[in-house]
């Protein structure tokens, strides 16, 4: 019988880290936006629906939940162009906007999200993104960064490979033999 649990490398982010940095992050954006009124989370999916859950339970501020899903043009290696599968339901126009991302690889993604809802006319922009690829992306503008990771592929706590993995509560590198044939 298959083992829920296989597949994997090694595990990068435990549980307890995770959940340890989703309440200092949460901590922070409370301290950050406390006093301007109600701010509208957009969780990305579906990668980011259980950080979007998570984080939110624990801000203190007043807040909505939005949701939007993306997917870029080919596959996952090649990061290239970006496309709306799922739109906002609501109006951000003049709404203090926080992005929620599970990871910044080539920063592609993210890049294309801020410059789509800049254009809306938000009060302002953020972005909070649970784990981000070393050494790539620097330019990329995120404000809460929860973990640097290796460059390698990651599943778990949202993340996926080929749709398997998601519900993982730890991020593991996946084994190289699950997606490279050498
Ligand atoms: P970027 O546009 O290159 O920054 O890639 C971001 C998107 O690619 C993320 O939102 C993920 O959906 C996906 N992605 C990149 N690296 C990984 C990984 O290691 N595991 C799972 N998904 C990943
Ligand atoms: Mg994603």
């Amino acid at each position: 019988m298959e083992t829920l649990y296989h597949e994997f490398e090694r595990i990068l982010v435990t549980e307890e880290q995770i959940q340890e940095r989703v309440k200092q992050l949460a901590a922070r954006i409370s301290e950050d936006y406390a006093g301007m009124g109600s701010i509208v989370l957009i969780g990305i999916l579906k990668g980011s629906f259980m950080f979007t859950a998570d984080l939110a339970r624990h801000l203190t501020i007043p807040h909505y939940i939005d949701f939007m899903a993306l997917s870029s043009y080919g596959h996952s290696a090649v990061s290239g162009a970006v496309r709306i599968l799922l739109d906002l339901r609501a109006d951000i126009y003049k709404k203090h906007v926080l992005i929620i991302e599970d990871i910044v690889d080539s920063g592609n993604t993210i890049d294309y999200l801020y410059t789509v809802l800049k254009t809306r006319k938000p009060a302002s922009i953020k972005t909070c993104v649970l784990t981000q690829k070393e050494g790539k992306a620097v330019e990329t503008h995120i404000d809460y960064l929860g973990f640097k990771i290796p460059d390698v592929w990651v599943v778990g706590y949202g993340l996926d490979f080929a749709e398997r993995h998601r519900t993982w509560p730890f991020i593991a590198e996946l084994k190289r033999s699950a997606y490279i044939q050498d």
